[in-house]
């Protein structure tokens, strides 16, 4: 009985089983990131076929001027608020330049691990030393209503970058994005990255490395139940099959059972039936036109300002002001 409530009260336990007994299967990409998750992230973003980190650090360092022209004209004070800042390799692209621009700005990653987030600051002590820090460990909007409670002057630029946005389905990022816009005020701004619609196959590559990485990454959720429920998933029975919607843009990763199998989840007293081919919904990573950013744009209540490009055009910063 004790265990049960224990493991009730717990979302990861609750949105598993949930996942796991509808129909279809599917399991959240946002439990992909525990620690060997976060560390194959970063194997993914070294990847020759993901182009989406190489393409954003491109716009950065190209239109690094006009985005401090945006965030503090005439030197006006700023914070840069990151939402899921990560190793922060692009954002210190902008940092570097701002500070040696004499920017009057303070930087603010937000991110619900500790650890990743002390990593980032003492790095950051290290490669840019007078730039003022400010870790944020906690859910994003939580952050940011305890910032507005202290009622600073200084505009708040948020930074959601690398396409993230591109993980939930359409009516959760304008549920998500209404809800950032309720956190800022008139004179906010927020950079947005999206990845773009392109040729299907570089889409596809991206997501279906040679490696296998990718096929690991999703993987590494079923172990990842199997240690925290008790579970006996044979990953072995399971194969990584992404496909690209070009009408839709959807880019979707499933895992496929290759066989009848029964996979129990002791800590949860539960089982389940796999068909061969059945599959789990494991991940949305959207790719979108500028119509449909603009139409997110709108009905999230901002205005786009000014978009930024790699020179492929693979990827844009959208930078959105308050409507
Ligand atoms: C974090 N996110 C934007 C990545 C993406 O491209 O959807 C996660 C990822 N999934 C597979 N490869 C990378």
């Amino acid at each position: 009985m004790e265990t049960t409530t224990t493991v009730f009260n717990d979302t990861f336990a609750t949105d598993v089983l949930e996942g796991l007994s509808s129909t279809p299967k599917f399991l959240s990409s946002k439990y992909f990131y525990d620690e060997k998750g976060d560390a194959i992230f970063q194997q993914i973003m070294d990847m020759p076929s993901y182009y989406l980190t190489r393409s954003e650090y491109e716009i950065f360092n190209t239109h690094k001027n006009a985005l401090l022209q945006l965030f503090g004209p005439n030197n006006e004070p700023f914070h840069l608020i990151e939402f899921g800042a990560g190793d922060g390799l692009k954002t210190k692209v902008l940092l570097k330049h701002f500070l040696s621009q004499k920017a009057y700005f303070r930087y603010l990653p937000i991110d619900i691990s500790e650890n990743v987030l002390s990593l980032l600051t003492h790095g950051l002590e290290i490669e840019c030393p007078n730039l003022e820090v400010e870790p944020l460990a906690n859910e994003y909007f939580e952050a940011l209503d305890i910032l507005n409670k202290q009622e600073r002057n200084e505009r708040k630029v948020i930074l959601f970058l690398g396409s993230n946005i591109g993980n939930f389905e359409h009516e959760k990022a304008i549920g998500f994005l209404r809800q950032m816009r309720q956190h800022l005020n008139p004179n906010d701004l927020l950079l947005i990255g999206f990845d773009l619609k392109k040729d299907p196959e570089v889409i596809l590559e991206a997501y279906n490395d040679k490696e296998g990485i990718t096929k690991s990454f999703n993987l590494n959720l079923l172990d990842r139940i199997n240690q925290e429920f008790g579970g006996n998933f044979d990953t072995s029975k399971f194969r990584h099959s992404p496909t690209y919607n070009p009408l839709t843009g959807a880019t979707k990763s499933y895992l496929v059972s290759t066989e009848d199998q029964v996979v129990t989840l002791e800590k949860l007293g539960k089982s389940f039936s796999f068909e061969a081919w059945e599959a789990i919904d494991m991940e949305i990573s959207q790719k979108y036109s500028l119509s449909t950013i603009q139409h997110l744009a709108d009905r999230a209540g901002f205005q786009v300002t000014s978009n930024f490009f790699d020179k492929n055009k693979y990827f844009v910063d959208s930078v959105w002001s308050v409507k």
